[in-house]
C-alpha cells in the first residue's frame, strides 16, 4: 500500500518535472526566435505566478482577462486560486503559445491577438464584464504612451478598485501612478524568481 503510493507520487513529480522541462524548452526556443515579443528567457517561477494570482479573488463576478499568457504558468496559478477555466480569458499574441495553453487547459478560452488592442479583442471575446487583468506581458519593449494606453482602455474595462496585475524585473513601474485615475501598489521583490521580480498593481480610482 506504501509501495504504491510512494510510486504514485513519484511518478507525478516526474511528469511535474518533464512538463515544465518542455515548457521551458519551448519557452527558450520561442524567445531565441522573437526575443521582443516574448520579452523572457523562461516562463515565470511558481512563486511569482502565485503573487500575481493572490491579487485576484476568485468570488469577484465578471471574466479574469490574462495578457500574455506563454506557456501558461500564470493561467496554472489563477486556475489553483479558483477562478475557474470558463471565466478566464486568455490573450496571447503567439499562436504556437495558444495552441499549447490549448492543449495544456482544456476549457480555457484561448484568444490570439494583440493585448495592446485590448478593448477590440475583448469585443470580439464577448467579454462585458472584467473582473480583474493579469498582466505578463514585455511592457519596457514597448513606448510609454502605448504602456498607457493599454492600462487605460484596462481601467475603462474595470469596476473601481478591481485590479491591472503587472509583473516585472524593473526597478521603476511599466506606467506610473496617476491621480484621479488610478493608484499603484508595488509588491517587494519576488527573490525565488530568476530574475527577482516584483508585482505592480494598478487599482481603478
Ligand atoms: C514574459 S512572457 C510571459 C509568459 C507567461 N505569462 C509567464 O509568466 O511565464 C510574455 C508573453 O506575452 C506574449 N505577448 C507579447 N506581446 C503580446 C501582445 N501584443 N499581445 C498578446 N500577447 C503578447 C508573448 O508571446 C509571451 O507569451
Amino acid at each position: 500500500m506504501f509501495v504504491h503510493r510512494w510510486r504514485d507520487e513519484a511518478l507525478a513529480e516526474a511528469r511535474r518535472v518533464r512538463g515544465h522541462c518542455s515548457e521551458d524548452l519551448k519557452f527558450l526556443k520561442t524567445w531565441a526566435a522573437k526575443p521582443l515579443t516574448t520579452g523572457a528567457v523562461s516562463p515565470s517561477g511558481r512563486w511569482l505566478a502565485r503573487a500575481m494570482a493572490a491579487a485576484v479573488d476568485p468570488l469577484w463576478t465578471g471574466t479574469v482577462v490574462e495578457l500574455g499568457p506563454g506557456t501558461g504558468a500564470v493561467t496554472a496559478a489563477l486556475l489553483a486560486r479558483g477562478v475557474s477555466a470558463d471565466r478566464l480569458v486568455a490573450v496571447e499574441y503567439n499562436p504556437d503559445f495558444a495552441e499549447h495553453l490549448r492543449a495544456r487547459f482544456p476549457g480555457l478560452r484561448v484568444m490570439v491577438g494583440d493585448a495592446y488592442e485590448f478593448a477590440d479583442t475583448l469585443r470580439h471575446a464577448g467579454v462585458a464584464d472584467v473582473a480583474a487583468v493579469v498582466s505578463s506581458l514585455p511592457l519596457f519593449t514597448q513606448p510609454p504612451l502605448r504602456r498607457r494606453h493599454l492600462l487605460e482602455q484596462s481601467m475603462k474595462a474595470l469596476e473601481p478598485t478591481r485590479p491591472f496585475i503587472q509583473f516585472s524585473y524593473a526597478l521603476v513601474p511599466p506606467v506610473p501612478a496617476e491621480a484621479g485615475s488610478w493608484t499603484l501598489d508595488v509588491s517587494g521583490w519576488i527573490m525565488r524568481n530568476l530574475p527577482p521580480a516584483r508585482v505592480w498593481t494598478y487599482r481603478k480610482v
